[in-house]
C-alpha cells in the first residue's frame, strides 16, 4: 500500500508562530486580527492538501523576561499579541470543507466541562474536523493571569491532565449515538434513555453531566499532544491520536519515535494508531539556492533578545540577566 504523507500547518492566533522574525518580513501580512487573514490561511492550507491547521496557545504576554512585558511587546515576540484560537478556527471551518481544525486548551487553567463543550461545538460546526492539543501550560506568567503565584509542579500537572481527559471523554460520551431524535409529530426531541449522567467525582474535578451539547460527528475530537518528559510521553502514548515532536537531530527523532511507539504498545494501544508529526520550518524556492537565500534573509530579521524572551517563556526561567556571549 502506498504511504501517505500527512501535513499540519502550525499556527498561533497571532502575528507570528514559531519564527518571531516572520512579522517583520516584507511579504508578511499584519492583519491577523481580521477574519480575512485566517480565511486566507485556512483556504491556502486546504488548497495545499494539508490535513489540518493547528493552533498553539499561550495564555500570557511574555512577562518572564525581567518580570516585564515591554521588550516582548516592542519586539513582537511569540505570544505578545494573541486572540482566542477556538473562535478563529470556528471562522476558518466556515470557509473550508476538508481541513482539520485543532486548538490548544490547557488542562491546568480550564475545567473539563468547559473544554468538552467548546470542542464538541467545534466538532459540530466543522462537520467532524475538530482537534484538541492537550497541554498543561508552561509558565508562571500564565499562572499569574489565572490568580496563582506560580504554576503547578510538572508531574502534578500531568496527573490533573489525566483525570481532566477522562472527565472530558465521559462528558462527550454522555450522549449516545441517535439520542437526538427531533421527532416533531411524536413530540420527542431527545431520547432521555440515551443521554446519561456522568457523575465524575475525582481527585481534582467533579462534574455531574450530561454535557448539554449533543454527541458530535467524531464522538470526540482528534487528540493531539507534545509531551517530551517521561510522564508527558506516557500521557501522549495513552491518549494522543497525533503527537508533535521537535527534536533537532535525526537520531533524536528516531529515538523519540521508538520510545513513544513502545509506550503506546505498553498502554495497550496499536502503535500505528499514534501518528507522530516531526516539525520543520520550510523555506520554499524554485531552487535550493533561492530557498537558502530566502532563509538567510529571514534569519537576518531574527532578533536575539526576542529569542531569549521566548526561551524564558518555554523554560519558565528568566534569561534577562545572562550575558549573550556567555555559556
Ligand atoms: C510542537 C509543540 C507545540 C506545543 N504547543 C503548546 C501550546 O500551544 N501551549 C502550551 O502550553 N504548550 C505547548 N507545548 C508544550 C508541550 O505541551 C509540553 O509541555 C512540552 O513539550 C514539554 O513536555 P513535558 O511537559 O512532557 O516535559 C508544545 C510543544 C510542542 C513540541
Amino acid at each position: 500500500m502506498p504511504r501517505q504523507l500527512h501535513l499540519g500547518g502550525f499556527e498561533i492566533a497571532s502575528h507570528v508562530a514559531h519564527s518571531h522574525a516572520a512579522w517583520r518580513h516584507p511579504g508578511s501580512d499584519l492583519d491577523f486580527l481580521s477574519p480575512d487573514y485566517w480565511h486566507r490561511v485556512g483556504r491556502t492550507l486546504e488548497r495545499g492538501l494539508f490535513d489540518f491547521v493547528f493552533f498553539a496557545d499561550l495564555l500570557a504576554v511574555p512577562t518572564n523576561f525581567g518580570d516585564d512585558e515591554s521588550e516582548a511587546l516592542r519586539r513582537g515576540t511569540q505570544a505578545s499579541a494573541t486572540i482566542d484560537p477556538s473562535l478563529v478556527v470556528a471562522s476558518i471551518a466556515a470557509v473550508t470543507r476538508q481541513l482539520g481544525v485543532a486548538i490548544t486548551k490547557s488542562t491546568t487553567y480550564f475545567h473539563p466541562f468547559e473544554v468538552a463543550r467548546v470542542l464538541a461545538t467545534l466538532d459540530h460546526l466543522s462537520g467532524g474536523r475538530a482537534g484538541w492539543n492537550i497541554v498543561t501550560s508552561l509558565s508562571r506568567a500564565e499562572a499569574r493571569n489565572f490568580g496563582f503565584d506560580q504554576g503547578l509542579e510538572h508531574d502534578l500537572r500531568y496527573d490533573r491532565a489525566q483525570e481532566f481527559v477522562e472527565a472530558a471523554v465521559a462528558l462527550w460520551e454522555s450522549w449516545e449515538p441517535g439520542a437526538l431524535v427531533g421527532d416533531k409529530t411524536g413530540g420527542l426531541f431527545a431520547d432521555p434513555d440515551k443521554v446519561h449522567r456522568v457523575d465524575h467525582d475525582g481527585r481534582f474535578y467533579r462534574t455531574r453531566g450530561p454535557l448539554p451539547t449533543p454527541r458530535s460527528p467524531q464522538g470526540r475530537p482528534t487528540l493531539f499532544q507534545a509531551g517530551s518528559s517521561p510522564k508527558g510521553k506516557d500521557f501522549a502514548a495513552r491518549w494522543a491520536d497525533a503527537i508533535f515532536e521537535i527534536d533537532p537531530t535525526p537520531e533524536g527523532r528516531r529515538a523519540y519515535y521508538d520510545d513513544v511507539k513502545s509506550r503506546a504498545s505498553n498502554a495497550g494501544r496499536n502503535p500505528d494508531d499514534v501518528l507522530i508529526f516531526p516539525s520543520f520550518i520550510p523555506f520554499v524556492g524554485e531552487t535550493t539556492a533561492i530557498a537558502r537565500e530566502k532563509q538567510a534573509f529571514h534569519n537576518e530579521l531574527a532578533d536575539p533578545v526576542s529569542g531569549l524572551i521566548t526561551l524564558s517563556v518555554h523554560t519558565d526561567h528568566d534569561f534577562s540577566d545572562y550575558d549573550l556571549d556567555a555559556p
